[in-house]
């Protein structure tokens, strides 16, 4: 069960050690600005993925007079998770006591999705947050796609380096390509399925919040290289401009999702607030997909919702989310700004959070 059921945060930004022991449906977090919401979701985060959403450094994470950062957590059915983070960039990562070289299983037993200011902007500038949304699905439903990712990121790798050197080693280049081309086709499919199950889900969800241009918006998948023909013949074709580049110019790592209205890019539409609405459709599209498939509801880290979105979506948004049945943290500054949006305010637990000190 992706449900946490004590959490233990040492050392991450203000918070110095906090104690929280969540209800596993709604937990709000309210406090002025700068007492430490966002690093409580923060370090979930981190647990969860090994990243923190608001920054792509680690060392800001850690407080200023310390030296480890520690998050520990127990899932409801048992499971343990702790991290340990330090400033000299060792990390020790365990579940169930057990070593972990990396975040595969962790990131299993704990689906995350953010909706925050940046995850609003998932529309917006090219296609890697797309890509990464697309993928966080992909990871989850299906098993084998994290291999076959794997594989077409080390063969992109190394073809680029082959492309870079003076002279182009013509047998090594085409070897890679074949690997390249045997598990970009393996990645392709995987995210042509999930889009295929995800795409009538979010319709669903998208409708029932009320969103903009539901009849005409159109989310298309876009695999990195041309629809009609093998990676490896577009590889070859374009062997001269990779190498001008010295870097791969086509396959699954340019893969992307279109939203389109009409012939338009649903972003030049789409008012702000819209855009919200349609990335918060498609992050309660995920959930319910995960849930479907793997009888495993994710966690919704919440930040600041009040900010983001007017009372009427808010409450709408809000009401989705506690519909999944997952597990949600939620902050805000203003507790009463939440609850009088609600229509029928479901239990939450709600906490109190003072310069980085929790309290219930
Ligand atoms: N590495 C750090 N060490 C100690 N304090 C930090 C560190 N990084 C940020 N802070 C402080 O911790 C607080 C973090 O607040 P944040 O979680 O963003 O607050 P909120 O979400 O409640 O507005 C801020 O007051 C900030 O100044
Ligand atoms: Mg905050």
């Amino acid at each position: 069960m992706s449900k946490i059921q004590r959490l233990n945060v040492s050392c991450i930004r203000n918070i110095q050690s906090a104690l929280l022991e969540p209800s596993a449906t709604i937990n709000l977090l309210y406090g002025e600005n700068g007492s430490g919401k966002t690093s409580v979701l923060e370090s979930i985060h981190l647990l969860g993925t090994g990243r923190s959403f608001r920054s792509s450094k680690l060392d800001p994470l850690i407080s200023h007079d310390d030296d480890e950062a520690i998050v520990y957590a127990e899932l409801l059915g048992g499971l343990k998770i702790g991290l340990s983070k330090s400033r000299r960039r060792i990390h020790q990562l365990k579940l169930q006591n057990e070593r972990q070289r990396n975040w595969e299983s962790v990131a299993r037993e704990l689906p995350i999705q953010v909706l925050d200011s940046n995850s609003f902007l998932l529309l917006e500038g090219g296609p890697k947050p797309r890509r990464r949304f697309l993928d966080w699905g992909v990871f989850h439903v299906e098993h084998s796609f994290v291999n076959s990712w794997r594989r077409s990121r080390k063969a992109i790798a190394n073809r680029n380096m082959l492309l870079k050197q003076a002279r182009l080693d013509l047998a090594q280049l085409e070897a890679w390509d074949m690997e390249l081309s045997t598990s970009a086709d393996e990645v392709d499919a995987a995210r042509r399925k999930y889009i295929d199950e995800f795409l009538p889900i979010f319709s669903q969800v998208y409708r029932s919040l009320g969103g903009a241009n539901a009849d005409e918006l159109e989310i298309t998948y876009e695999r990195g290289w041309d629809s009609e023909r093998q990676l490896t013949q577009v590889l070859t074709e374009n062997r001269g401009v990779d190498c001008r580049y010295g870097a791969t110019q086509n396959g699954p790592h340019r893969a992307d999702l279109c939203l389109k209205l009409g012939k338009t890019n649903a972003v030049e539409i789409l008012s702000r607030g819209q855009q919200k609405m349609l990335v918060s459709a498609m992050k309660i599209a995920q959930g319910k997909l995960l849930s479907q498939a793997l009888d495993r509801q994710c966690i919704y880290l919440v930040d600041d919702l009040p900010s983001e979105l007017d009372r009427a979506n808010r409450a709408a948004v809000f009401d989705q989310l506690a519909g999944l049945g997952g597990q949600m943290f939620v902050t805000c500054v203003d507790l009463s700004a939440i609850v009088e949006s609600l229509s029928n305010p479901p239990e939450m637990a709600t906490f109190h959070v003072e310069r980085g000190i929790i309290t219930t």
